[in-house]
């Protein structure tokens, strides 16, 4: 055993002992490599191989902490397929950003700032007064699979992420929302099942609903995505159409897939010939390093449908998304012409001209950066005014994070509760077709500051989980945790 295994055997013996209880911090690098008498790329290594673990983490410059608990979904069942009933709460969520009156933790909408999304809106206006000033000849669509220009500047920029394409393997959607849609017309039918990764965006779940298919929920490492082992389970045990997944700091969890997994998921699709519907819409949103190669830059047969938009990375009004469906193109771009026949061509002209300007490049750069200080912020006050008990993700990408409270808290009821004190959450029960992540919540830091009017939502937000924690739970004689 090599020497920071043997002190991570060590902690980690003290941790489940108790001897360390949650919550409790870890002795600095410094201190336990003097201790130990050992180098400090040992305690480094031992540190990280115990966050893997999911029995500590770190905290913005404060250093490491025993975990509250290891992260857990509120049941410890199979997959099997399920219908999803998630009803009206995430209309709700998603009307109420419009709410200037809330502070907007909830709907995941990017920050709405900076040259780069000013330079589109000019630049649609630019179209616009062109469009009004053109009254000659007849008016008319821009068919599927939509704008040559726009397909030529998403195909230019796929190839910068390892993707082979070209315009003709490219169909414009309204959002990437409609692209998944499209994308699950095309390969089940109602009655069919989907395996899907769990916690799962709502909107991806919601869609399964309206369609009258079927969700296998998948479990999900919270750092490395989708469960290959038990994927690969149940595809053996139920008859799948496609695997859907958001493998690059996924919603809800920022969860981001190693390149093994990605590559094990084809290499699974491709024992069960199944397509994968990859959903990247926070694909370009990474903290640091560089971008996660997509599932579809390995796929060599077709089968990945990727799906993404400008929807997280610039503004989630636009509206401009698309899909790379690989072999089912026709199917696909059949089915765009017949739901919505077209996307309107003055988005899509403003959108090539907008991707054919280095703008898009420096603003990502900025984002990335503002996204990542923006989470330490948040991070700091959750330490700060939240109890132990509550335990967020530190996502590597996005800005979504994710809180586990311990098992039977009520994220449906915070969630109420912070609408009535002006704030927007989004409860973790909507990202399941059953209640497993009802003690979970889902926070935006995309605006956070660490502001008066951020922080004290931080702080009435910790003390109404106080509250919850320290009420009865029916039947029991006083706090249950
Ligand atoms: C993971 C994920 N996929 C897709 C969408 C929908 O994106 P769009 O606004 O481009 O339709 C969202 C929106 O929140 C999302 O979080």
């Amino acid at each position: 055993m090599k020497i920071y295994q043997q002190t991570a055997e060590l902690l980690r013996k003290q941790i489940l002992d108790q001897q360390l209880r949650p919550g409790d911090p870890l002795p600095s690098i410094r201190e336990l490599s003097t201790r130990l008498n050992i180098g400090r790329n040992s305690v480094i290594h031992a540190y990280m191989l115990l966050e893997d673990e999911q029995l500590i983490e770190p905290r913005p410059r404060s250093g490491y902490y025993v975990r509250a608990r290891p992260l857990s979904p509120n049941t410890s069942a199979r997959p099997e397929p399920r219908r999803v009933e998630l009803g009206a709460t995430a209309l709700e969520i998603i009307g109420a950003a419009q709410n200037a009156r809330l502070v907007p933790l909830g709907s995941a909408d990017p920050e709405a700032h900076g040259s780069a999304r000013e330079y589109f809106y000019r630049r649609l206006s630019r179209h616009a007064r062109d469009a009004a000033s053109t009254s000659s000849g007849n008016s008319h669509y821009v068919a599927p699979p939509g704008l040559h220009d726009l397909r030529a500047q998403l195909a230019r920029r796929f190839n910068s992420t390892l993707v082979q394409a070209g315009a003709d393997d490219i169909v414009i959607t309204n959002g990437a929302q409609e692209a998944i849609t499209l994308a699950l017309l095309a390969l089940a039918r109602p009655g069919d099942t989907l395996a899907v990764e769990s916690p799962c965006y709502y909107g991806t779940l919601q869609c399964i609903e309206a369609l009258g298919m079927r969700a296998l929920e998948i479990p999900s490492h919270p750092q490395h995505g989708m469960d290959m082992e038990a994927l690969s389970e149940a595809l053996t045990c139920w008859p799948v159409k496609a695997i859907l997944t958001n493998p690059s700091f996924s919603n809800p969890t920022g969860a981001c897939s190693p390149v093994a997994d990605r590559q094990a998921l084809l290499r699974l699709a491709a024992e069960h010939d199944l397509p994968i519907i990859e959903d990247d819409v926070f694909g370009e949103l990474y903290h640091q390093g560089s971008r996660p190669a997509p599932i579809k830059a390995f796929d060599t047969q077709g089968r990945v449908l990727l799906c993404s938009s400008l929807s997280k990375t610039l503004d989630s009004d636009i509206r401009i998304g698309w899909i790379m469906p690989g072999r089912y193109f026709e199917q696909v771009n059949y089915l765009k012409y017949v739901t919505t026949l077209a996307s309107p061509g003055i988005l899509q002209r403003a959108g090539a001209d907008f991707l054919a300007d280095n703008r898009y490049e420096r603003h990502l750069r900025q984002v990335r950066r503002r996204y990542q200080a923006r989470l330490g912020l948040l991070l700091e006050a959750i330490y700060q005014y939240w109890p132990a008990a509550a335990v967020p993700l530190t996502p590597k990408g996005g800005f979504l994070c994710w809180v586990e409270l311990p098992i039977g808290f009520d994220g449906d009821q915070l969630y109420r509760d912070a609408q009535q004190a002006g704030i927007g959450i989004t409860p973790g029960s909507l990202f399941a077709s059953d209640m497993r992540f009802s003690h979970c919540i889902r926070l935006n830091y995309s605006t956070f500051e660490a502001t008066p009017y951020y922080l004290q939502a931080i702080k009435t937000l910790g003390e109404l989980i106080r509250r919850q924690l320290s009420t009865p739970l029916p039947g029991e004689p006083s706090g249950h945790y």
